[in-house]
């Protein structure tokens, strides 16, 4: 069978095919659609909530269009609809992330009481509609009061975090099963504290590398205080992972595409697995080690998760590149590379890199469990008499989803799926130009349209 095949096929021929049903996933494998409050929710200073760092860098007009997330889908209002949407769809998991800034407005301190309630009355409707709630405990928004006394450069974060855990785990405990402690953290330092292209904005090595230690402390952290307050707690936490292929066969390409791999795939779950960092491949976190890594640390970066969430969209190309400092690599883009399957991002459409980061992460012995939480494709999608036939995105889903099966049949234990993501949304930097969703959102009247996407889940998980 060769790579690819389904991309240009018709939505319900690969549905026919015997071997790719709901049914060769197994019967108790989780299909759910995963989102974010700050990509969702706007209410931003309703009921108490407090400023996050997204709040005030996208208020300040660093986002594409000038636009923000004040309103975003207005699932604070919505959220029944919504989960609803989701359920006609025939998923049966509900992932969505709690704002730290609605719990504890200034991240530490007084619990907002309205805050919790919020996410009581979303659990509930989770729950009455036979949805499996999935929590993150952070999904990018940091207070802002935290970040101006440093947000995650300040080793006091591990206690911060710590705090809003505990309120958050013990309030939900009797409601929740499985929890997911922090969002893509490779995705939130690397580009909150490095590149500052998201917020809040900071750059350089002396913000990163403080960043990476006390976030990879808290993961496990997080783990443990779930642990602790919910006795019955089925736990993980999310990777950005993308399979890293070297542009050519020298060993030059290949040494570069083994930093990047280090950097993007490994630098936060090896320490969770008791392997620590990759310092080898990446020497630069010498400097961290020295400077910010205290004596007893590398034991606390162990947790033992019960599943590893697997994030992935695309695979990377890369080539050495000498003159780039620290890692000596650069990507080789698609369009370089002469390929036009692309999202409207700009990523390739790559379902064999899904596959293979799979394999990848099926290598490790410490990892007993995988769920997909999140994957999906940005398409320019047009709403022509009601409808939107998003055929591209229907043709993606099937040859990921295919992908996975395979990496799953030879023996990589994956457990759920979640797609990316239910309703468009706010796309952080990029606002509301990317469309993710299943169901379109026309942003001046909040009215959702479900698309050919949604209509084929449904299809396919009935
Ligand atoms: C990763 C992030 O978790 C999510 O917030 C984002 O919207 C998607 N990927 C798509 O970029």
């Amino acid at each position: 069978m060769q790579e690819n095949q389904y991309i240009s096929l018709s939505p319900t021929s690969i549905v026919q095919e015997k071997k790719f049903s709901k049914e060769a996933f197994g019967k108790d494998f989780a299909w759910g659609i995963a989102m974010a409050a700050f990509q969702n929710e706007g209410a931003w200073d309703k009921d108490g909530k407090g400023e996050s760092i997204w709040d005030k860098f996208s208020h300040k007009n660093k986002i594409k269009d000038k636009q923000n997330a004040k309103v975003a889908c207005d699932f604070y209002h919505r959220f029944e609809e919504d989960i609803l949407l989701a359920k006609s769809l025939n998923f049966n998991t509900f992932r969505f992330s709690i704002a730290w800034t609605r719990i504890l407005p200034h991240g530490t301190g007084k619990v907002n009481h309205a805050g919790l309630e919020f996410y009581h009355r979303i659990i509930d409707c989770c729950l009455e509609n036979g949805l499996e709630p999935y929590v993150t405990l952070y999904h990018w928004d940091l207070p802002q009061t935290l970040e101006d006394k440093g947000g995650w450069t300040n080793r006091d974060i591990i206690e911060w975090f710590s705090d809003y855990c505990e309120v958050v785990t013990r309030e939900f405990a009797s409601k929740v099963k499985y929890w997911l402690v922090l969002n893509e953290p490779a995705g939130f330092t690397g580009l909150g504290y490095m590149t500052g292209y998201h917020a809040p904005g900071r750059l350089g090595m002396r913000n990163f590398l403080p960043a990476v230690h006390h976030v990879a402390m808290c993961q496990a952290e997080g783990g443990r205080i779930i642990r602790k307050n919910v006795p019955e707690a089925v736990i993980g936490t999310t990777f950005s992972c993308s399979f890293i292929e070297p542009f050519t066969d020298s060993d030059n390409d290949k040494r570069a595409a083994k930093r990047i791999d280090a950097l993007l795939n490994r630098l936060f779950l090896e320490p969770t697995l008791g392997l620590g960092y990759p310092v080898h491949e990446l020497p630069f976190l010498q400097n961290m080690m020295k400077k910010y890594v205290h004596a007893g640390d590398m034991e606390k970066l162990a947790f033992d998760f019960d599943f590893i969430g697997v994030q992935n969209y695309f695979k990377l190309v890369v080539k050495s590149a000498f003159w780039i400092p620290y890692l000596k690599a650069l990507e080789v883009k698609p369009k370089t590379r002469k390929i036009d399957t692309v999202t409207d991002l700009g990523w390739e459409v790559s379902p064999d890199g899904m596959y293979n980061i799979l394999k990848q992460f099926g290598e490790y012995k410490g990892i007993k469990q995988i769920m997909v939480t999140e994957n999906g494709a940005a398409f320019k999608d047009e709403l022509i008499d009601g409808k939107i036939n998003d055929s591209e995105r229907v043709a993606f889903y099937q040859s990921y989803l295919q992908h996975i099966l395979k990496a799953k049949q030879e023996g990589v234990n994956i457990n759920g799926y979640l797609a990316w993501t239910l309703t468009d949304n706010f796309e952080w930097t990029e606002g509301y130009i990317p469309r993710f969703g299943l169901v379109h959102i026309d942003f001046k009247t909040q009215q959702r349209t479900v698309k050919e996407s949604g209509r084929w889940f449904e299809e396919f998980l009935k």
